[in-house]
């Protein structure tokens, strides 16, 4: 079945609670395994990152319920492709919190290859940097 890989970001609805976005994250901990969905949610600086990974109807299916979600607007994919493999294979839906704005130069490099399926080592050492750089702003 053919995998893809989507990154998109967005605007954290105003005054959003630590307990919403620990809801988010156990809904999709229920939900995803049944789909093969697996990735990362990452919230911090009024913004959610999130990584979703999969079967490709499953992930756009969820996508466009995620869209429709009233807790974030303004979603914006930053990359989306076919994958080889997965890179949070391990994880439903992992979630890193951070306090600081992120930083989101480090994943700039994957928008110049928004639609191309890079390997899944390029994709993973961006993601790497990334959360190494979000634990360092903690
Ligand atoms: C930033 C963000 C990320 C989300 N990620 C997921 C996800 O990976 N999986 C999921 O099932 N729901 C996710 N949701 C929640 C969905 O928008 C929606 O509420 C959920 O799929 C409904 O599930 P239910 O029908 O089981 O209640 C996310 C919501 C937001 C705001």
């Amino acid at each position: 079945m053919a995998l893809i890989r989507m990154l998109y970001f967005s605007q954290a609805a105003q005054g959003i609670s630590t307990e919403q976005v620990r809801a988010i994250q156990q809904t999709s901990q229920r939900n995803n395994p049944a789909v093969g969905i697996t990735g990362v949610l990452v919230h911090g600086g009024g913004m959610f990152m999130q990584v979703l990974e999969g079967p490709e109807q499953a992930v756009l299916r969820q996508y466009v319920k995620i869209l429709d979600d009233v807790r974030h607007t303004d979603c914006q994919i930053l990359h989306i492709s076919h994958a080889d493999e997965r890179t949070f294979e391990k994880w439903s839906m992992g979630l890193i919190a951070c306090k600081e704005p992120l930083g989101f130069e480090c994943i700039r490099v994957l928008e110049h290859q928004r639609t191309e399926a890079i390997k899944a080592r390029v994709f993973k050492d961006a993601m790497q940097v990334f959360i190494k750089m979000l634990n360092a702003a903690q």
